[in-house]
Formats: structure tokens, C-alpha cells, sequence
């Protein structure tokens, strides 16, 4: 009798892997291209630090072996040992049958070239904002600032800080800046201690657990940075096998994705300083936020991968 195949948390066949024979395998980048195959016959998704197989492929076979992201083409050639490409199999073995993201896997993930710890009690970071940061805030390009001056910046809150990720990158780009970051989640600021803490940043980011603007009393800030809940019950429903595995409440936004979002915008007045201003992330539902607010003058800010997903409102406007 056939052996019963193993079946998914969802029900379904778990893919099987067809066994890979001594030294078929041999270069990095001849596992690169293993893993590719596996991944596209699997049909996975790919939205979490990477964007495409071959970018998730080298990610997984640089992290088992070690290696940073940049170190990767030099040793492109070179061979594995056998106990690394063992390693390596197990990893794209993982990836194919549990469905979950990569970064979970080995508990990393990279966003603007740094690297955060991340789990399960937290969904992966990848907000538009990061880029952002660097485009729109001071950062390496200065053109569009909407913030002149980043050395003049005293006061940043980021709320739903999840892994803390922005909050640290936003550290870093306003030097002088006391950081404040919020998250409703217990596991969210469990793993936001831990990056704020590889990063010792200990002295500079304040972490709260609570409700939004709750847990910080009546402070103002110079520059809130928000990439809140935003999926509509249909998008809830439609979420790939990936995100699933991802917290739901980072995902969660209510009937239209906008509930969290309004009390952002109806809350964050009483929170910004005369001259601050407001980041904020809303994924696709820009018409939405337009038709609910149509008295608020947003600027809808692009980014390489994204149109109108992220807006930006200076307090004055915000009334
Ligand atoms: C989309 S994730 C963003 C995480 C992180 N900022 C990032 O960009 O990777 C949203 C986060 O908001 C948190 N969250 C959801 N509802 C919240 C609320 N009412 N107050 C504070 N945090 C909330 C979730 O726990 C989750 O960590």
C-alpha cells in the first residue's frame, strides 16, 4: 500500500521533494538554481524581504552558509562542503513545504541593507517607508525633503512598531531624535526589544505596549511614522499561504482596511508638534482614503515597488 503523503496545516498534499544524489549539487550557484526550480514548480509567494526566486534562492543559500547578501556573488563558483549543501537543501526543503516566508526560516531579514531579527510574533518587515526614509527625509538623496533638517528632529513616534524595524531606521536617520514605538502585540515588543537592543539603541527608542497613541499620555512628536493594519476582508480571505503563517493582527484592517487608519488620522493632531508631520501607510486603498477625506490635502509619495500607497500630511493640514 502507498505510504499516506503528509498533509499542510490547510489539508492539502505537502509537495515532495525528489531526493537530490551526492555531488549532483555542487556550487552555490548551482543550489541557487536547485532551489529557483523548487520554488517556481511550488508556486510560491514571494513579498517578504525578497521579491523574486532568485533573490529569495541567494538569500537562503547565503544565510545557511553565513554569508551576507553582498558576499554572495564573490563565492558565486565556489564549492559546498557536504554538510552545507545538506544545509541548504534542508532550508529550500522548508521553504517548499511549509510555506513559510524565508526570513522565518532562519530568523533574519534584511531591509535597507540591515538586517533584523524576526519570528513569528511579528509579520515581516517590508513597509515602502523604509525607502522613503532615505528619499524623503534627509537621507542620501536630499531632493523632495520633506523634512529639512533631520539633525533638528527631537521627537519621532512610530506606531505599530511590529519588529521595531522603522523605528531603529528611523534612529538612525534622525540623529538626535528620542524615539518613541508602539505595538498592541506582547510578541511584537518582545522582538522590538531585541533589535533595539542589537542595534543598542536601548538609550534612544522607548518601547509601549498598548492601544495607538494610548500608552503615550500627551506627547507630541515631530514626525509620526505609521505602517498600520491595512487588508480589507477580502484581501484577509485571499492571503497567500506565506502571510498566513505572518500575525493576523498586522495584517487586519477591518471591513474596508481603513479602521485602524481613521483613528491615525482623527488622533494624530492632539500628537504632532506645530511644524511635524505624518507618514503613513495604506497598501491600495488610496480612492478609499480620498472619498473619507476629502478635506485633507495627503501627498501620496511613490516608491520603487509601489504607487500611491503611502501618504504624507504635515500637521498644519491636518487641522
Ligand atoms: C503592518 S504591521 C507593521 C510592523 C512594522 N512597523 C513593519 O513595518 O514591519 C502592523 C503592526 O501593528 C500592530 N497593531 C495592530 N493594531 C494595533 C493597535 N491598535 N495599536 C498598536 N499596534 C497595533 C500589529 O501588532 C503589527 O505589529
Amino acid at each position: 500500500m502507498a505510504k499516506a503523503s503528509k498533509k499542510t496545516a490547510r489539508g492539502r498534499a505537502a509537495p515532495k521533494l525528489a531526493k537530490v544524489g551526492p555531488g549532483e549539487l555542487v556550487t552555490l550557484l548551482d543550489f541557487v538554481r536547485y532551489a529557483v526550480s523548487r520554488f517556481v514548480e511550488a508556486k510560491l509567494a514571494f513579498a517578504h524581504g525578497t521579491t523574486d526566486p532568485v533573490a529569495e534562492a541567494v538569500f537562503l543559500v547565503s544565510e545557511a552558509l553565513h554569508l551576507t547578501p553582498d558576499q554572495f556573488e564573490g563565492f558565486a563558483h565556489a564549492r559546498v562542503t557536504a554538510a552545507e549543501g545538506k544545509s541548504i537543501l534542508d532550508l529550500i526543503h522548508q521553504r517548499v513545504t511549509t510555506r513559510k516566508p524565508a526570513a522565518y526560516l532562519v530568523n533574519k531579514v534584511y531591509m535597507r541593507g540591515l538586517p533584523f531579527y524576526v519570528d513569528e510574533r511579528v509579520i515581516v518587515p517590508r513597509s515602502f517607508i523604509g525607502e522613503l526614509l532615505d528619499s524623503h527625509f534627509g537621507g542620501e538623496e536630499g531632493a523632495g525633503a520633506l523634512i529639512d533638517d533631520p539633525t533638528a528632529v527631537g521627537r519621532v513616534l512610530d506606531l505599530c512598531t511590529g519588529s521595531g524595524c522603522l523605528a531603529i531606521l528611523a534612529a538612525h536617520h534622525f540623529p538626535n531624535a528620542a524615539v518613541d514605538a508602539v505595538d498592541i502585540s506582547k510578541g511584537a515588543i518582545e522582538v522590538a526589544a531585541r533589535n533595539v537592543a542589537d542595534y543598542g539603541l536601548d538609550e534612544r527608542i522607548t518601547l509601549h505596549r498598548g492601544d495607538l497613541f494610548a500608552p503615550l499620555g500627551d506627547a507630541r512628536y515631530d514626525l509620526i511614522i505609521s505602517n498600520p493594519p491595512y487588508v480589507d476582508a477580502e484581501g484577509m480571505a485571499a492571503l497567500p499561504p506565506e502571510c498566513r503563517a505572518e500575525p493576523k493582527l498586522a495584517f487586519d484592517g477591518g471591513a474596508d482596511g481603513l479602521d485602524v487608519v481613521r483613528k491615525i488620522l482623527r488622533d494624530a493632531p492632539d500628537h504632532l508638534t506645530l511644524d511635524g508631520g505624518l507618514i503613513c501607510e495604506i497598501g491600495r486603498g488610496r480612492e478609499l482614503v480620498d472619498e473619507a477625506f476629502p478635506e485633507l490635502p495627503l501627498l501620496w509619495l511613490d516608491t520603487e515597488d509601489s504607487e500611491g500607497e503611502v501618504f504624507w500630511i504635515a500637521a498644519a493640514d491636518l487641522g
